[in-house]
């Protein structure tokens, strides 16, 4: 059913697939009035972003273990097997890739599970995004006016992604 979502969908390198099907399903189970599937959604994809991948949970089952491990700084397809392959210094056709592919949805399906349990066992505590240190100023001139202290922002912008994977910062 979601093997469209593969390789970024269809292969765009878009969103991480494993992300997309996740958000569906937390979309589904956590639909509510206090919007807890966005709060769910949002935390994971920062989580991702900063996560180093692949994790070494599944090394005892897999034929490839100990693999080199990079973050993506973003949710997408595209920046975190680009990251990857460069740390780990093979092809993207490789089958150290796809491997390491296998892992990153195997880590994100543990951590949607966890976060759904937290949730019906209602000890899920909705966590707010907040910007990192390097981008908390880029936010408070381009960001939209989510915050209080930021509502003089040209609210131009839209995201939580980390802003100097893809921009200089020009305020230097
Ligand atoms: C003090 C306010 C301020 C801060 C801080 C700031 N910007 Fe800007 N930025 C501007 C203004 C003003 C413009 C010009 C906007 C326009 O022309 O509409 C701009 C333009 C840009 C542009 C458009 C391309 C360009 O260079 O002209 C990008 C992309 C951008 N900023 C990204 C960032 C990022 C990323 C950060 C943080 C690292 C950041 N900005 C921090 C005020 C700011
Ligand atoms: C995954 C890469 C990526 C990330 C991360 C990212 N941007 Fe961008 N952003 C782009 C691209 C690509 C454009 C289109 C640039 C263009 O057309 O010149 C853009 C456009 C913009 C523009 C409009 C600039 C213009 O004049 O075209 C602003 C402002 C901007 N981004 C700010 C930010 C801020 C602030 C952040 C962090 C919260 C951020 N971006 C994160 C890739 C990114």
């Amino acid at each position: 059913m979601f093997v469209h979502a593969g390789q970024g969908y269809a292969g765009h390198g878009t969103l991480c697939g494993a992300l997309g099907v996740s958000s569906y399903i937390i979309n589904m189970a956590c639909y509510d009035d206090k919007q807890s599937y966005a709060a769910i959604i949002d935390r994971m994809m920062y989580w991702y972003s900063e996560m180093k991948f692949p994790t070494e949970r599944f090394d005892d089952i897999s034929p490839i273990p100990k693999q080199a491990q990079a973050q993506a700084m973003t949710p997408l397809c595209h920046t975190s097997v680009s990251k990857w392959t460069l740390a780990a210094g093979v092809e993207v056709t490789s089958k150290d890739k796809y491997e390491r592919c296998a892992k990153v949805a195997g880590e994100v399906v543990y951590t949607v599970v966890y976060y759904l349990n937290e949730y019906f066992d209602g000890k899920w505590k909705p966590v707010i995004w907040t910007p990192s240190e390097n981008i908390a100023h880029c936010i408070q001139c381009h960001g939209p006016e989510t915050f209080p202290e930021y509502t003089d922002g040209m609210n131009q912008q839209q995201g939580h992604m980390e802003c100097l994977l893809c921009h200089t910062d020009h305020t230097k």
